[in-house]
């Protein structure tokens, strides 16, 4: 065997285990003066195309993701002074990718607000209180102060954290209201559970709510998100759930929610996933996860914070077509009945996938596989040959009965 044909083998072995795409991490791009709450960005640069994903608390915490043409020249160009004026109209396309560059898609998902309320039928879902019927608080995030996010980011470690600025409000005082962004250039599962499966496609985010005062004996929190994508208005934008029969990652949690922007279009979606997990500790155990609801997707813009959605990343990115595009809302309740409400561990946290291409499936692995056959073959195995002895043995009885019958033999003289 020739040295050369080693050296292909080696190299194909290396290629197919190159990571498939190379992470960057930077804080506010081509920023010199002024950057305000700032924006981080990780830049996913794979053979085929480029992620860019644009993560800024400026207007409301905000995750932009943009795919184009591969290219090292390929980059946000952003206009500070009018992205930080405040105002809608100097706002609007603040930030481009240039005229050269091919845009293959883009979308966006927004947090505006974060509703505190009183549970008192301990329903845990925020949707089952209208108007007036139990205590509210809401926290308008375009009404937050949040730390510079080059504060609490590490680009080294390719992570990034928006952190409402902690003197901002009593109930926030000594806690932390915080979103953490990790990005990788590989797939694996993340340490903590419930486990998610990220990859190179996807960022991977945990939303936090740590020690925060709460305002009433029966506190909840929800959180509501709005996804935009630059597709339709009228285009099928859909939140599913789907059940495993394998729960290996995360004990005794089945299902899994994949929010898409093309259900008829899964290889080249955007999509935000997540277990209806979150957990009560910061050490997350499967005996302090709780539930978590979805409400139903809202489609009906006239339902959701337009206006607050001109203040963000988003609106700076798609400009008026933000009006116009397909759109939709969900609000994020976490908790369940008879766990003790915020009070008690006064702890949430809640961890979920942004992407673009495939959503993960949770797959048998190759372990459950090898336990499962060996647990179904082995009765097989004995099915089958103990049912081939039998019938040998059988046979062979019989044939001995029927010799003993037909043979003379000398001993029953
Ligand atoms: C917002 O910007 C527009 C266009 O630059 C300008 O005409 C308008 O006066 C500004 N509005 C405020 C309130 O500053
Ligand atoms: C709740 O609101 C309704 C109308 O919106 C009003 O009639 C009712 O008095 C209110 N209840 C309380 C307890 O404020
Ligand atoms: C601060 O919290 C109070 C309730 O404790 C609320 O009424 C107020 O709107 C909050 N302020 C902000 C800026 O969110
Ligand atoms: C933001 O806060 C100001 C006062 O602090 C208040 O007048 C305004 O209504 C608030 N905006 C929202 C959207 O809650
Ligand atoms: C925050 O901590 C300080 C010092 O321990 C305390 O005085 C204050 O009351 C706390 N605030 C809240 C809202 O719990
Ligand atoms: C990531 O996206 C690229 C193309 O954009 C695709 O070829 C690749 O299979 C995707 N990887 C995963 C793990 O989905
Ligand atoms: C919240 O609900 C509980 C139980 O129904 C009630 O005792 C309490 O007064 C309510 N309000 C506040 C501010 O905690
Ligand atoms: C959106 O709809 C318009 C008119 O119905 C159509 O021309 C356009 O191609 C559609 N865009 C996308 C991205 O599907
Ligand atoms: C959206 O909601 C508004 C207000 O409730 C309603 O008037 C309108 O008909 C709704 N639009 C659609 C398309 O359902
Ligand atoms: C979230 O819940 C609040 C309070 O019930 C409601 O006003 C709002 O419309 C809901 N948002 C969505 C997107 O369903």
């Amino acid at each position: 065997m020739s040295v050369k044909f080693l050296c292909a083998i080696y190299f194909t072995f290396l290629v197919v285990r190159a990571n498939p795409r190379k992470v960057d991490t930077l804080i506010n791009p081509d920023c010199t003066k002024d950057c305000g709450d700032g924006i981080g960005y990780f830049k996913a640069v794979g053979a085929a195309d480029d992620l860019h994903y644009l993560i800024s608390s400026i207007g409301m915490p905000t995750i932009l993701v943009v795919r184009t043409d591969q290219g090292a020249s390929v980059k946000p160009e952003i206009d500070w002074p009018k992205l930080l004026s405040r105002n809608e109209s100097e706002i609007r396309d603040s930030i481009t990718f240039g005229d050269k560059i091919k845009i293959k898609y883009s979308f966006a998902i927004v947090f505006p607000k974060l509703y505190e309320y009183n549970d008192t039928k301990d329903y845990a879902d925020v949707m089952m209180y209208k108007g007036n019927a139990t205590n509210w608080n809401i926290y308008d995030f375009t009404n937050f102060t949040w730390d510079a996010i080059g504060e609490n980011s590490n680009v080294d470690l390719n992570y990034l954290k928006i952190m409402a600025t902690q003197q901002l409000n009593t109930t926030f005082q000594n806690g932390t209201l915080a979103f953490e962004f990790n990005s990788y250039d590989h797939e694996a599962r993340q340490n903590d559970l419930p486990h998610l499966q990220y990859n190179e496609n996807n960022t991977i985010i945990d939303f936090l709510i740590d020690h925060v005062t709460p305002v009433f004996k029966k506190s909840r929190f929800a959180l509501e998100a709005i996804f935009v994508s630059a597709d339709n208005t009228t285009d099928d934008m859909e939140i599913s759930v789907t059940t495993s029969i394998d729960d290996e990652y995360s004990p005794g949690v089945f299902k899994m929610t994949n929010w898409v922007t093309r259900p008829h279009n899964l290889d080249e979606t955007g999509y935000a996933q997540w277990k209806p997990v979150c957990y009560l500790k910061s050490a997350r155990s499967r005996s302090d996860g709780t539930k978590m609801i979805t409400s139903p997707l809202q489609r009906n813009s006239t339902h959701l914070d337009m206006e607050g959605l001109k203040q963000t990343i988003a609106y700076a990115y798609f400009g008026d077509k933000l009006l116009n595009m397909e759109i939709g809302g969900t609000n994020l309740s976490f908790g369940l009945s008879q766990d003790g409400f915020y009070t008690k561990t006064e702890h949430t946290a809640w961890t979920f996938l942004v992407g673009f291409g495939d959503p993960p499936q949770d797959q048998v692995s190759l372990l459950v596989i090898i336990v499962i056959s060996v647990g179904l073959g082995l009765p097989v195995l004995f099915i089958i040959f103990g049912g081939v002895f039998i019938c040998v043995k059988k046979h062979k009885d019989k044939k001995k009965n029927e010799d003993d019958v037909t043979s003379d033999s000398p001993s029953v003289n």
